[in-house]
């Protein structure tokens, strides 16, 4: 008896002190005029929840507080903005105090010019110098051919082999973008240079304790080697009497441009150019292979598409703008992609200032999360929406349909947009020109909070 009594006074005391917390998370954050929601446990908030249930977690909340609704995720008091209009109204006021509102772990590694981190004239200069690198005209002359390059060398040999496409996609994007980045340098830095990068990708996704052993510090070892790395480069360069057209070429050669970046910057806008295209090609690759295994119909209307253009060209001709822009089919196959997968859950922005939004106080400092998954499964906008289908995207309206956020909007809208699209279609035309596959099968695919294979996707591959 006395044991039941020692046992139920202890549920009682932690069942007490659980509301307590809760309660006082609660009250902590509570101000007139807030939209509704809960915030969770003390410093944790709800970020567990969110983690751990991801969508249905989300869909919860707002069967219960609507589409605009208050919690406490990743650190920090956050609403959650689900409504197509508003969600577009947020993109496009960032003049209004709607910044970026990344995690302090990616603005600290990816350095303080980095694009997310700055705002205003600082974000037009940046913004300018880095659309004249990825500029359709660079794309056009300069990197297509290199992107071909990559590619070509990238999915030679695989015939016969079991491959994890996951890995294979992963080193596609990067080598890619290195090869873009720096031209033939990029060959001699890649062994050296793509570990470090791995270590910087993780860490932009940790939480910021600066601890021997963790992944944070160990990306800011990995920062400062790839600055050394770059350093050397841009030295190489200035010493040199050769102009190069790459990126590296283009941000250097600011001469008579509006957009004179110093070093700092210079390399800041590297980084975010190597980091940002990463993996977002990088998945929407693996899972668009993966889409069109499973679907043969669409696989072999890609495939046709890919096989006339290789029959006009010649086996050694590389792809060029206007066979890339003749690829209406496999644009809508990685659209569908994108919007089937969900690669881009939603975006981060964080408040200047008190405002006013859609009737509610939201106060200064805390972050909105722009949440766009929802919308990718809407099925008036998709009819059929957990259907893979990419003939819906060869009505070219769809693309700019005002709740459609793929590449986000406004004055942050992806300037990677067409090189991305360019990557993958060139990469998806050798993949199908040269090989057929099959999955080993027994792979999982995981997908919140990002889209990936955790034990990695494995294909068997022969030769087309
Ligand atoms: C399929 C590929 C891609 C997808 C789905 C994608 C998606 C996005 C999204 C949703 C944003 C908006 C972020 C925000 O508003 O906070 C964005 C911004 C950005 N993207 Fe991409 N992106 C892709 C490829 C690329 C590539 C290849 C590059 C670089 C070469 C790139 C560079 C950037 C940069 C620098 C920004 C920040 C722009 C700014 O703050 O002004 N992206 N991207």
């Amino acid at each position: 008896m006395a044991v039941f009594v020692v046992i139920m006074s202890m549920v009682v005391l932690g069942f007490s002190i659980c509301t307590a917390l809760l309660r006082w998370n609660e009250v902590k954050y509570r101000k007139k005029g807030l939209p509704l929601g809960t915030m969770g446990w003390p410093v944790f908030g709800e970020t567990t929840e969110f983690l751990k249930h991801g969508p249905n977690f989300m869909k919860n909340q707002r069967a219960r507080y609507g589409n605009f609704f208050k919690s406490h995720i990743l650190g920090s008091p956050t609403i959650v903005s689900m409504d197509p209009d508003l969600n577009r109204y947020i993109l496009m006021n960032e003049a209004k105090g709607l910044v970026p509102g990344y995690p302090q772990s990616m603005l600290d590694i990816l350095g303080k010019c980095n694009i997310a981190a700055v705002h205003g004239s600082a974000h037009k200069l940046m913004r300018g110098a880095l659309l004249s690198a990825i500029s359709p005209t660079m794309i056009r002359e300069a990197l297509l051919p290199k992107i071909d390059e990559s590619m070509r060398r990238h999915l030679s040999n695989w015939d016969g082999k079991t491959v994890d496409i996951q890995e294979k996609t992963n080193m596609m994007a990067l080598l890619s973008s290195l090869n873009q980045m720096a031209g033939n340098e990029s060959s001699s830095i890649a062994e050296e240079f793509v570990p470090e990068f791995f270590k910087l990708v993780l860490g932009t996704l940790s939480l910021p304790i600066d601890l021997p052993g963790t992944n944070y510090r160990r990306a800011f070892q990995a920062r400062k080697n790839i600055i050394r790395m770059v350093e050397k480069l841009i030295d190489q360069r200035r010493t040199s009497t050769s102009t190069q057209r790459d990126m590296l070429g283009c941000l250097m050669n600011t001469e008579d441009s509006r957009y004179k970046l110093n070093d700092e910057e210079l390399i800041d806008q590297i980084i975010t150019i190597l980091y940002s295209g990463y993996e977002t090609v990088s998945t929407t690759s693996m899972m668009a292979v993966k889409y069109l295994h499973d679907h043969p119909r669409a696989l072999q209307e890609l495939r046709e598409e890919h096989l006339a253009i290789r029959k006009a060209k010649g086996p050694s001709h590389p792809i060029d703008w206007n066979d890339y822009k003749s690829m209406k089919f496999t644009r809508a196959v990685i659209f569908e992609t994108m919007r089937l997968a969900t690669i881009v859950n939603g975006t981060l922005r964080k408040t200047t200032q008190d405002m006013e939004l859609k009737g509610f106080f939201i106060p200064k400092g805390w972050r909105i999360y722009v949440y766009t998954r929802e919308i990718n499964y809407d099925p008036f906008l998709y009819p059929e929406p957990l259907t893979f289908n990419p003939w819906r995207w060869m009505d070219k309206s769809l693309e700019s349909h005002s709740h459609i956020l793929l590449f986000g909007g406004g004055s942050r809208l992806c300037p990677g947009k067409e090189l991305g699209l360019a990557e993958i279609s060139i990469f998806l035309h050798y993949f199908v020109t040269r090989y057929r596959w099959e999955e080993v099968g027994g792979d999982e695919l995981t997908n919140f909070p990002r889209v990936a294979a955790p034990n990695g996707l494995h294909l068997r591959v022969s030769s087309y």
